[in-house]
């Protein structure tokens, strides 16, 4: 129970940005390694917020579970949770783009080519970013390719502890497997971990592992004891 009181927030599966209320623009996300990692955190005693996009997964035992729809309903939530967190890992896929409008009706077959206009969302782990002070704040990164280079950008831009990689060039990587192969990186020179592939709940171990460490890192260190002078007399 080494997270015990511990809040920390997952985001984790899609976020859908409705066109019309007949469809939408989303992405493969299933929630299944956020999921994984929200059922091994609140193993290790943490109380786990987990916001999540639509999927057809089970809340984990000991989450509380928000459903969100848009990433703008996401950015809410997350944002009004996190002062009050000790971390937040943003697994979520969150959509970069929204439609600048929505139809109230289903829009109708017309012309040949049809354009919809989006704008980007906004970046919720970067925004948490700003704000952390102190609390934990991973993020997940899914390249397809330049992926170290990609991943270090992010876990800077965002002000991130620390960055969970995968590849989609990586079999058994990614989104709707039940494995994944991750490496995690800091932004400290060398301090990156390589894991095979594995289930995503063995995944969600070693990723848990490396949070559980970084708040042991944080607890504050036992003083030394006091130096004694000794006077010649
Ligand atoms: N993320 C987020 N809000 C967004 C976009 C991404 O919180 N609007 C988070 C994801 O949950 C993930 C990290 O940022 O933890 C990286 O997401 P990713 O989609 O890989 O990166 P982007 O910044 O969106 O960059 P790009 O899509 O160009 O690779």
């Amino acid at each position: 129970m080494s997270l015990h009181g511990k809040h920390i927030i997952v985001t984790a599966g899609p976020t859908i940005e409705p066109i019309d209320p007949v469809r939408f623009i989303s992405n493969h996300s299933s929630g299944k390694m956020g999921y994984a990692l929200a059922e091994e955190l609140a193993r290790r005693g943490a109380n786990v917020s987990l916001i999540s996009g639509k999927t057809s997964l089970e809340c984990p035992t000991g989450c509380v579970r928000t459903d969100v729809v848009t990433a703008e309903d996401m950015y809410r939530e997350v944002m009004k949770r996190f002062p009050e967190a000790d971390g937040a890992v943003m697994c979520a896929a969150v959509a970069d783009y929204t439609p600048v409008h929505t139809s109230n009706s289903k829009i109708k077959k017309s012309d040949d080519e049809i354009s919809i206009r989006l704008r980007k969302t906004k970046d919720i782990a970067a925004e948490a970013g700003k704000i952390k002070d102190g609390r934990l704040l991973v993020g997940f990164a899914l390249e397809t390719d330049n992926e170290t280079d990609n991943a270090r950008n992010k876990l800077q831009r965002k002000n991130l502890d620390f960055i969970v990689l995968n590849s989609l060039r990586d079999a058994g990587a990614g989104f709707a497997t039940d494995t994944n192969k991750i490496t995690i990186m800091y932004n400290a020179p060398g301090k990156v971990f390589h894991y095979p592939l594995d289930s995503k709940k063995i995944i969600a171990k070693h990723i848990a592992d490396h949070i559980e460490n970084w708040f042991c890192e944080q607890r504050p260190q036992p003083a030394p004891p006091a130096a004694t002078i000794t006077r010649k007399s």
